[in-house]
């Protein structure tokens, strides 16, 4: 079936973000591969996102690439708080636009209090100036529970960080994404300006919500003002922290709001990352009712994630009009074809790259050793 006929699934429906066009509605998610050194992409995210943007997706989006050195989560993060940053990042988009259709996003962010810890495969564990690590800002300064204590971010380094975040912006462009992210989620540094958990300050950054949801547009409106006017920007939101007393949807939809208003494209609805207390409901579709949420009252195009596995639950949120867009990621770790099934299991064609055409279901039954095939 052709994917724009009616009674079409939604899922491979073609979607517009600005001047963006994504041929259907599926988001590789963003996921830190905690494998760069100094904050450069590698043969290794080359080979990763490569095959995720040959994979059939509508639009990829990067891990968070921090915008400062000390605002990594790991030292293996991927960086762009330096030029240097711009050629790797090209040359994983060149590869993506020569033999994909994926639009390519990339995500930015600043760790927090929750940066200068070891890679999960080496425990995560906070690490000490004798062990490589850095400096750590939060707005107040709260450790995370079993890491080291963060410095309370002064004015001075928060104005720094928000030219980090346009200058990141301006890279991001430079190196050819179509698409940014801001990673506004997970208790980073900008989520741990907004919830009252991790916000004590008695300035105009904290207190009431408005004041906690001040760093977070400030950074918007200078990555927007950065970013050119045609290529969209949507943001990453934890919509919960599960947490009795912290931030909520309807603080979320507050902030969604806000953003709109200055030119956010989408948001993203995850949840939680603030403190080991919060207690998540986990199964599947289990965030897809923040995104309707923030959907229907801030007014603004949805993206849903987290355990969506299966082409039939991402078609349902989208039909159930909970979200515009679904994100998946461990699935597309665990199966990169993700999109190839999605497509058979939904009847209809996926985008298969060129020299991949014979493992195309109609090829295979036929053994075709030519393939001409609309494109
Ligand atoms: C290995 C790994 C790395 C991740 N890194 C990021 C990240 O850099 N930025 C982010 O916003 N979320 C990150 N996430 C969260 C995912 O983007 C996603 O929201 C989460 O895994 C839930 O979706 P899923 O059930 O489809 O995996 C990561 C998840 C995994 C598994």
């Amino acid at each position: 079936m052709d994917a724009t006929a009616a009674g079409a699934p939604i899922l491979f429906t073609p979607y517009d973000l600005r001047g963006l066009r994504l041929d259907n509605r599926i988001v590789v998610s963003p996921m830190g591969q905690h494998s760069a050194e100094d904050g450069f992409a590698n043969d290794w995210h080359l080979a990763h996102l490569g095959q995720l943007a040959v994979s059939g997706a509508g639009l990829l989006i990067t891990e968070a690439a921090a915008v400062d050195p000390r605002g990594r989560i790991s030292p293996g993060c991927l960086g762009i708080w330096s030029d240097d940053h711009v050629a790797g990042y090209r040359r994983i988009i060149d590869f993506a636009r020569t033999h994909g259709r994926t639009k390519m996003g990339i995500q930015l962010g600043h760790s927090g209090r929750k940066g200068s810890v070891s890679q999960s495969w080496f425990g995560q564990k906070s690490l000490g100036d004798e062990d490589g690590g850095w400096e750590i800002f939060n707005p107040s300064p709260l450790a995370y529970p079993g890491r080291k204590t963060p410095t309370q971010i002064s004015r001075e380094t928060m104005d720094e960080v928000v030219g980090q975040f346009a200058d990141a912006a301006r890279r991001s462009h430079e190196a050819g994404f179509d698409l940014i992210e801001l990673h506004a989620a997970h208790g980073y540094l900008i989520h741990a300006f907004l919830t009252p958990i991790l916000n004590q300050r008695t300035d105009d950054y904290g207190g009431s919500l408005e004041n906690r949801m001040r760093f977070g547009l400030d950074v918007f409106r200078a990555i927007r003002a950065a970013f050119p006017a045609e290529k969209p920007i949507g943001v990453r939101v934890s919509a919960t922290d599960w947490i009795d007393g912290g931030w909520t949807p309807e603080d979320t939809v507050a902030f969604a709001r806000e953003l709109k208003a200055l030119g956010c494209d989408y948001i993203c609805a995850s949840t939680g990352g603030v403190a080991p207390e919060q207690q998540i409901p986990v199964g599947p579709l289990y965030q897809a009712g923040f995104a309707e949420t923030i959907r229907r009252e801030a007014g603004i195009a949805t993206m849903a994630v987290g355990l969506i596995t299966q082409a039939q639950e991402a078609e349902s949120v989208l039909a159930d009009g909970k979200a515009d867009l679904v994100a998946l990621g461990r699935a597309m770790l665990y199966n990169p074809r993700w999109p190839w099934h999605a497509a058979e299991a939904l009847g209809v064609q996926a985008f298969y790259p060129l020299p991949y055409d014979r493992a195309h279901p109609s090829m295979r039954r036929n053994n075709a050793f030519v393939v001409q095939r609309e494109r």
